[in-house]
């Protein structure tokens, strides 16, 4: 708790472009959560470089991407928006709770096994260790609700698994974290393959919508979406195509899947296709305007984020001392 309220963390790789899963299935979650939470939205840094990043280019999106959350909607003088790499105690506490994380467990992670199947040429130990990274960055906040996509649930498990073990032995010290899964959404798939996650390294640009996709781009790409030849809009594992584009529709308009079945009862894929364009369009227009004004404010984006590195470090700091204690590492004398 912080001011009476519970604490939310999530954050975000600030890697390539950012897709419509990233928005439907994390951010815009953030947004409508965050008037009820005390929170911290991290730009995950450190763990991007666990894959080779263009220092320039890097550090461009990571920028970005911390304008983006503001154009989302997360008022940066309400909520503690900053850069991971800016707070030495995730680092900190990421080495110490590595010494909790058990091998077999990093292993089993599919995170891990995708991605090195991805980047064979680079297996390094911080892709491995990524997990126990993770879990410094919520267990510092003492976060109360953690709101990700599904892809990320095994991490956030393993999470609470290293939470409790280090609480079993040294009393009371972490708040178990709760994930926060939105209703439809959690798992936007990839319309060229609706069996794969949709994913800002996809190959085919076709199966991606970008946030920053114009509005012609989004309608072609959802016309050009995979579905089956069954010809009916039913939400039904039978049809991962159309079961997919109902929860994009689904999420950007606030109706049931039922009820999208029945507005679009005896009509054909085309007319479907098209509506989902739209209410995508809808929801994206308005956030890529906003972030083109923001992006052209310098000054603004600088003033929002100055504090909020010292403001996260003070709440993580508390933590990481307790931790330091509670495992016998010797006061600093002052
Ligand atoms: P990242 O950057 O890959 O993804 C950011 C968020 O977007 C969600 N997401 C999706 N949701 C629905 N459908 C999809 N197709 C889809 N693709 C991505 C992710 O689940 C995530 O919530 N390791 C994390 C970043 C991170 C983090 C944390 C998250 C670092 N520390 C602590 C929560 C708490 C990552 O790489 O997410």
């Amino acid at each position: 708790m912080i001011n009476d309220k519970k604490v939310l963390f999530s954050a975000m790789q600030a890697t390539g472009n950012l897709t419509l899963g990233n928005y439907l299935g994390a951010l815009k979650n953030w947004t409508t959560l965050s008037d009820e939470y005390e929170c911290f939205f991290a730009v995950a840094d450190l763990h991007s470089i666990t894959v080779r990043q263009d220092p320039a280019e890097f550090r461009k999106n990571a920028r970005k991407l911390l304008t983006l959350f503001i154009a989302a909607g997360i008022d940066p003088e309400k909520n503690c928006i900053y850069y991971q790499s800016q707070v030495s105690a995730h680092a900190e506490l990421a080495w110490i709770l590595n010494c909790f994380t058990y091998m077999g467990e990093l292993s089993r992670m599919t995170q891990f096994k995708d991605k090195s199947a991805k980047h064979a040429d680079n297996i390094n130990a911080g892709l491995f260790t990524y997990p126990a990274l993770m879990a410094a960055d919520i267990l510092l906040y003492q976060a109360d609700v953690v709101p990700v996509g599904k892809d990320q649930m095994q991490h956030l498990e393993l999470t609470r698994d290293i939470a409790e073990r280090f609480n079993a032995i040294y009393g009371d010290v972490f708040t178990i974290p709760e994930a926060y899964l939105g209703k439809a959404g959690a798992k936007i798939m990839s319309l060229q393959d609706p069996t794969k996650k949709m994913s800002k390294s996809d190959e085919n640009a076709n199966g991606s919508i970008y946030l920053m996709d114009d509005p012609d781009t989004i309608r072609r790409k959802f016309k050009r979406a995979v579905t089956d030849s069954e010809g009916a809009v039913r939400y039904s594992e039978s049809q991962p195509g159309i079961m997919n584009l109902i929860d994009i529709y689904s999420t950007c308009t606030g109706k049931t899947a039922e009820e999208v079945e029945k507005e679009f009862e005896g009509q054909g894929y085309g007319v479907f296709k098209e509506a989902v364009g739209d209410a995508v369009v809808a929801v994206l227009e308005p956030l890529q305007k906003r972030f083109e004004e923001l992006s052209k404010n310098k000054e603004y984006i600088d003033n929002c984020i100055k504090n909020n590195a010292e403001k996260a470090a003070y709440t993580a700091t508390k933590t990481l001392r307790k931790v330091q204690k509670k495992v016998g590492f010797s006061e600093k004398i002052r």
